[in-house]
């Protein structure tokens, strides 16, 4: 996936530096070849004997080190590469980006590139949901830095929340991705997301408690893996994420046209909370009280299934993907529905409101396939969509 690439691996001053030993592993293993940088923070964590050693490259430490002055530049350094990584990217290092400083080796390279630079982000919760460093992120996204992370969990330093840093894995993709090459470059994938609203009359309508984040989070982990992504979304709570094709709808039957039209795709991900019935007696006008005390009496009509419509019908995309929200027998209740629904998969949660999941940001999902239920542990829905995009990629290789 990255052969012949040339990635400069700025490694800051974090205990996620210990992760970047196995990136580095990883890019060689993709076809990559690494040049690290150390700054003096980041040499506290790992040796630049470790780092030289598995990246078989000198290690760059200081920007007045004069052989590497006279053998190459900190100009010519911070260019002859396709990509710069900062990985673990430290609150303070992100700041020094956002400000423009060049007082060490790694600020400077920073500043004197001309390629495209990927960070992953790692630090204590605080420090990362702290409004400088928020703010940093946000200029640094609208100066084209590109992200990959931070996950949320459990953190060294006995926290949780976001603010570790991404795995390996997912950073080696993100890379692929960011030099055109992600595993998913050249596919279509048609992303369903959010509740659907279903009109009683002009200004009321049925409605769920689907904020849209699984579906969004998934949209954005497919197109960071090189996807083409087409996003047809109900009115979600989230904003749809960008680099995606947006198509808004509000209703169900609104929601199956514009996934006709988007097909073909190489793989569909349905996870949309559709609404199973509409009202069939839906009011042209606002229903008003007419003083009797009697309230009006709404019919109802099913809506179409689109996963199934999707599954059956002749365009069907090599992969189809059903998410299943259960409140009792998840697995028994989605096992059917992946065989009444005739898709591939089912990602079956559990979302009684005990779970706190509809709404929250955390998923702990079933992925059901025809090989039977695999558990995945409790984590972010950002992670859980990093999880099932690598897991489409590889279905779609
Ligand atoms: O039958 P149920 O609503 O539980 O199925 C959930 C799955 O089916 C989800 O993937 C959802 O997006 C999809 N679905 C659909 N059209 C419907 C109802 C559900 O595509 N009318």
């Amino acid at each position: 996936m990255l052969a012949g690439k040339r990635i400069l691996l700025i490694i800051g001053g974090g205990i996620a530096a210990y992760k970047a030993l196995e990136l580095i592993r990883l890019i060689q293993k993709a076809g990559g070849a690494v040049t690290p940088v150390l700054t003096r923070a980041g040499a506290e964590f790992v040796t630049p004997l470790s780092v030289g050693a598995l990246a078989q490259s000198k290690v760059h430490e200081t920007l007045f080190d004069l052989t590497s002055e006279a053998e190459m530049g900190h100009i010519e350094l911070s260019r002859s590469a396709d990509l710069l990584v900062v990985a673990p990217a430290t609150a303070d290092l992100m700041a020094k980006m956002a400000g423009g400083r060049a007082d060490d080796l790694a600020s400077t390279l920073l500043l004197a590139t001309d390629k495209r630079v990927l960070v992953a982000p790692a630090m204590n919760v605080r420090m990362w949901q702290h409004p400088a460093t928020q703010r940093n992120l946000g200029l640094l996204r609208s100066d084209g830095v590109l992200t990959v992370g931070p996950d949320e969990g459990e953190m060294a330093c006995g926290e949780y929340g976001p603010g570790r840093m991404a795995e390996p894995a997912v950073i080696v993709a993100a890379i692929g991705a960011a030099l055109g090459g992600g595993p998913l470059a050249g596919k279509h994938v048609v992303v369903t997301s959010g509740p659907t609203h279903e009109p009683i009359d002009p200004v009321r309508y049925i409605a769920n408690r689907s904020s849209g984040a699984q579906g969004t989070a998934l949209a954005a982990a497919l197109r960071d893996l090189g996807a083409r992504v087409t996003f047809v979304t109900g009115p979600a709570a989230v904003p749809p994420p960008g680099g995606v094709d947006v198509v808004r709808v509000e209703t169900a039957r609104e929601m199956a046209v514009a996934v006709e039209a988007a097909l073909p795709a190489d793989a569909a991900v349905m996870a949309a909370a559709v609404a199973d019935w509409r009202v069939a007696n839906a009011s042209g006008q606002k229903l008003k009280k007419d003083g009797s005390g009697r309230a009006p009496a709404l019919e109802f009509a099913e809506n179409p299934d689109i996963l199934a419509t999707v599954s059956k019908g002749p365009k069907r995309p090599r992969l189809v993907v059903g998410f299943a929200a259960e409140t009792t027998d998840v697995v028994a209740h989605a096992t059917a529905k992946r065989v009444r629904k005739g898709c591939d998969w089912i990602v079956a949660n559990d979302v009684s409101p005990a779970t706190g999941i509809m709404g929250g940001t955390e998923n702990a999902v079933v992925l059901i396939s025809e090989a039977g239920a695999e558990e995945w542990p409790r984590m972010g829905k950002d992670e859980v969509a990093r999880k099932l995009a690598a897991r489409i990629a590889e279905a779609l290789r």
